[in-house]
Parts: C-alpha cells; structure tokens; sequence
C-alpha cells in the first residue's frame, strides 16, 4: 500500500456507502482526508469512526448541506480554499438516482444539478488549488449505466421526457465528457482527472426513492451488489496508484482503461457542454 502521507484528499458524499470506504482507503494510506457530508451529526461520526479505525488523526469532516445547490457547492469549494493550503486530490463520489424528476430551489433538475454541475463546479472552483498541489488528481465516480445513453442538448434537464433510469445514465455520460474535456484543457500539466466506475455496489444507492422503487434496489444491491469497501479500492487507485501517474481523460473499470461509449468520446459534444456547464454554473444561484 503506498503512502499518501503528506497530501489532502477530499472525498464527497462520505457519510455512506462507497464514499465512506474511500475516504477509509484513502486515511488508511495516511493521506490528510477530508470527509464532506451533509448532515453534521454524521459528517463528524463518519471522520471519527474512518479516523480511529485507520489510526489516522488527520480526517477531518466538512459539512455541506446540499450538493445539489449551486450556492452550496461554492460554499463547499471556498470553505475547502480556505482550509487547505494544498489539495491534491479530489473524489466526486456524491451522486443520485430520482426516480421522480425533481428540480432544485434553484431551478435545475436534481439529478443533473447533483451528478454533474456539482462535481464540475467544485472541480473548477478547486482547480487553480489542485495545480498549485501537483502533481494532483481527480477522480469522478462514474458509472457503466453511460453506455447506451446520447445527450439531448435541447432537453438536459429533462423539462419535456423524464426517466430516472435515462436521467442517471445521461449525468453519468454527461460527467465522463466533462472529464474528458477537461483532461484535455489540462494537457501539459501534472493534474489528472479519470472516471471510475465502481460496479454495482451494495450501498444506500437508490433508498431515496419512495416504495418500490427504492425497496427494489436495496433488494438487488443486498443479491448482486460488491462490497463497498472492495468497490471503493477501485476509486483509491485511480485516485493514488503511481501507474496512472500519466493517464488522464479515461474511464476505469476494475481498474483498467477502457474506452466506454462511442458518445462518451464525442469530443464536439464534450466541448459544448463543457461551456453549458461554465454558463450554468455563472448563472445567479
Ligand atoms: N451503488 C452502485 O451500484 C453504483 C454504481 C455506479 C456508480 N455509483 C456512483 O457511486 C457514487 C456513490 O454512490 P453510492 O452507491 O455510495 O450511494 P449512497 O450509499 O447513496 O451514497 C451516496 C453519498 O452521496 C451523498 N449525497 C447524496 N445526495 C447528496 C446531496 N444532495 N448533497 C450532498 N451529498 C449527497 C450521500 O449522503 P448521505 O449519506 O447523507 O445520504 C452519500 O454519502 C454515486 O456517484 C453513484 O452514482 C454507484
């Protein structure tokens, strides 16, 4: 196990399933951990039970109340900003599955707000941080549930055909193409970012939903699911492994570089909504 003593890590969506086991891998590898939650009873008994269990003092939780709100990712990326003068990793784990449409007090559908302009707009906000830190790099929890799916530019936030299902797989597209755009705009410097998907974890994924919908996949995470904590050392590679030191811009399965969709290579489509997202992102919250 290398060491990551020395450098600050941060790990969304820490307080459950596979984002606690990350943060676990990652203090247990010595990194300073960072555990971001959102509820603050949770968020300290989550660093304190990683803290102990790893004999790491350095874990630490940030409490946000909701990643799906513009305004609160921003609080999140000035309140990290503010506390450490070094970060060198960032994992976007926290994401969603609505069943339901939903749109956020600031007007955007939920699934897209949290799955994918959270993650890039904290990414960005911490990007000028992350290269001071480098060599740096960030990871997004992606998913396999991307192939299959295409963006529907004139409906991204799924105003006219909402299905939860499709809604997931698009943000996870939609993050794999922010990540790829992204990897290339930081060609020549020493900051990575590669998607990760994890397989079908048995955590809390899906228990948001109301009746079946999230009794049915608790049932199938509990049948099929992987242990969070063997799914979470895929996340750990990415996020630590010297052998990625070079590899930016891919997609991780079982810790190996595959190409993913043919949508998910579509670089005029990654570029567009690269600049969606840098206009949604500026828009007021
Ligand atoms: N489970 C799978 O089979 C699977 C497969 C592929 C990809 N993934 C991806 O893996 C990532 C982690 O999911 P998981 O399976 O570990 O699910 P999970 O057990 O439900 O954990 C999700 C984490 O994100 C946090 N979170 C959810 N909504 C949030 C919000 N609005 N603001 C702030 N934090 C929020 C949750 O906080 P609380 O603890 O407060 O609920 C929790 O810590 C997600 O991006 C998911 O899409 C999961």
């Amino acid at each position: 196990m290398q060491s990551l003593k020395g450098r600050v890590a941060v790990v969304t969506g820490a307080t459950s399933g596979l984002g606690w086991w990350v943060a676990h891998g990652l203090a247990a590898r010595r990194a300073t951990t960072v555990v971001v939650g959102r509820t603050p009873a949770r968020t300290v008994a989550a660093a304190g039970e990683i803290s102990t269990r790893t004999e790491n003092p350095d874990v630490y939780p940030v409490v946000v109340s909701d990643l799906a709100l513009r305004s609160e990712v921003v609080r999140l990326a000035n309140l990290l900003l503010a506390r450490y003068p070094r970060v060198h990793v960032l994992v976007n784990n926290a994401g969603g599955y609505f069943h339901r449409r939903d749109v956020t007090s600031e007007g955007l559908e939920r699934t897209f707000a949290l799955n994918v302009l959270a993650p890039f707009l904290l990414t960005t906000r911490l990007l000028p941080r992350l290269v001071e830190s480098s060599p740096s790099r960030i990871v997004m929890v992606g998913s396999a549930a991307h192939r299959g799916q295409d963006i529907d530019f004139a409906d991204l936030q799924g105003d006219h055909h909402y299905r939860g299902m499709r809604a997931y797989g698009r943000s996870k597209l939609e993050l794999l193409l922010l990540a790829r755009q992204l990897a290339l705009r930081l060609h020549g410097e020493p900051v990575t970012v590669n998607v990760v998907h994890p397989g079908f974890v048995a955590s809390h994924f899906g228990r948001n939903n109301a009746g079946g919908v999230g009794y049915a996949l608790a049932l199938l995470e509990f049948l099929f699911g992987r242990r969070p904590e063997r799914a979470a050392e895929d996340v750990v590679f990415a996020a630590a492994d010297p052998s990625l030191e070079k590899v930016s811009g891919e997609y991780l399965e079982r810790r190996t570089v595959v190409a993913g969709s043919r949508q998910s290579r579509d670089m005029v489509a990654a570029l567009h909504l690269y600049e969606t997202c840098e206009m949604l992102a500026k828009l007021p919250a």
